[in-house]
C-alpha cells in the first residue's frame, strides 16, 4: 500500500505512543492531533485541563451613547479596526444555515457590504447553497479575537445579480477562476488525484481563452440583515452586547439600540 503523507505522520506519532483517533491510526489512549497541540498549550500555562483555558478581556467596552445609530457604520468601523490590527483573514465569517431543522456552519469570506447587506461568493450547487434555497434564513458570525470582538448578523439571503457576480468573478486571479470551474463543491470525490485531474481538464479547456467566463453554477449570495449584534468581551464575563433590530414598518430603519445580558 502506498504510504501517504498523512499515514507517515500517523505512523511517527503512533511510534511515539500517542495513538491518533482521526481514522489513520489506532493506538490507545486515543488522542487527536488537535488535542495534542491544545494540551501542549495548556501545559505550558501550568494546567492540564481544557476547562482551565480562559482569557480575561480588558480592552475598552461598548457604550450605547457613543455608538452611531446605524449598525452598518459600526460594522465599517470595527471591520476597519480588524484590518488595521492585522487580524488573520478579517473578512472570514461563519455562515450558518438550516435545512430540515438540521443546522450547518462553515466559514466564507465577506466580499462586499453596504446598506443592502453582506455578500460572499460560492458554488450554487454546494451544500450551503442547497440549504439556502430550501430555507433563506441564515446568520453570519465574525470573531476578531485580538480585538475581543464578535458580530452576529441574522437575516434572509438573496442571490446577487448576474452582473455583480460577473464583476467579482472577472476580478479574481485566473487560478481561482479555474478553481470555480474545477470543483463540484460539496460532492464526494475518490481522491486528491481525481480532483487534480479535473483541474488539468479545466486548464486545457480554457487554454486558448484569455477571459474565462463565470460558471453558471457560481455566484454571490447577499444576507439582508434584520438583526445585528455587537459583542465586546469585558472583565468577569460581564460582556457588552448591543443589538439592533430592523423596524417592522417596511422601511430600512433600525430600532433603538438594546443592551442584552451577557
Ligand atoms: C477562512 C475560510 C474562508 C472560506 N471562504 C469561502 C468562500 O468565500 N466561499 C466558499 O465557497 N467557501 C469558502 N471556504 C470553504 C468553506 O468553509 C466550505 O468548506 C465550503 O464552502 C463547502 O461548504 P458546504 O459544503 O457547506 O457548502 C472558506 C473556508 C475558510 C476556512
Amino acid at each position: 500500500m502506498r504510504v501517504t503523507k498523512f499515514r507517515r505522520v500517523a505512523l511517527v506519532a503512533a511510534t511515539l505512543g500517542l495513538g491518533l483517533a482521526e481514522g489513520f491510526a489506532t493506538r490507545t489512549p486515543k488522542l487527536s492531533l488537535s488535542s495534542v497541540v491544545q494540551c501542549a498549550a495548556i501545559s505550558s500555562s501550568g494546567s492540564n485541563s481544557v476547562a482551565d483555558l480562559r482569557k480575561e478581556y480588558s480592552k475598552q467596552g461598548l457604550l450605547e451613547a457613543e455608538l452611531p445609530l446605524d449598525p452598518h457604520e459600526i460594522f465599517q468601523l470595527w471591520f476597519d479596526e480588524a484590518c488595521n490590527a492585522k487580524v488573520l483573514e478579517p473578512n472570514a465569517m461563519c455562515l450558518s444555515t438550516c435545512k430540515d431543522n438540521i443546522p450547518s456552519a462553515r466559514y466564507v469570506l465577506l466580499k462586499a457590504h453596504d446598506k443592502r447587506g453582506y455578500v460572499w461568493y460560492t458554488n450554487y450547487n454546494s451544500r450551503k447553497s442547497g440549504d439556502l434555497l430550501a430555507n433563506p434564513h441564515a446568520s453570519l458570525t465574525f470573531w476578531w479575537g485580538d480585538l475581543e470582538r464578535s458580530i452576529r448578523i441574522e437575516g434572509k439571503v438573496e442571490k446577487v445579480s448576474d452582473a455583480e457576480s460577473d464583476e467579482y468573478f472577472n476580478s479574481r486571479p485566473r487560478s481561482s477562476q479555474i478553481g470555480a470551474w474545477t470543483s463540484n463543491q460539496s460532492s464526494k470525490i475518490e481522491s486528491r488525484e481525481a480532483l487534480e485531474a479535473q483541474e488539468v481538464a479545466v486548464v486545457a479547456r480554457f487554454e486558448q481563452m484569455e477571459k474565462i467566463p463565470r460558471p453558471p453554477h457560481w455566484g454571490g449570495w447577499r444576507l439582508v440583515p434584520s438583526r445585528i449584534e455587537f459583542w465586546k468581551g469585558r472583565e468577569s464575563r460581564l460582556h457588552d452586547r448591543i443589538v439592533f433590530e430592523r423596524k417592522q414598518d417596511g422601511s430600512d430603519a433600525w430600532s433603538k439600540v438594546q443592551r442584552l445580558q451577557p
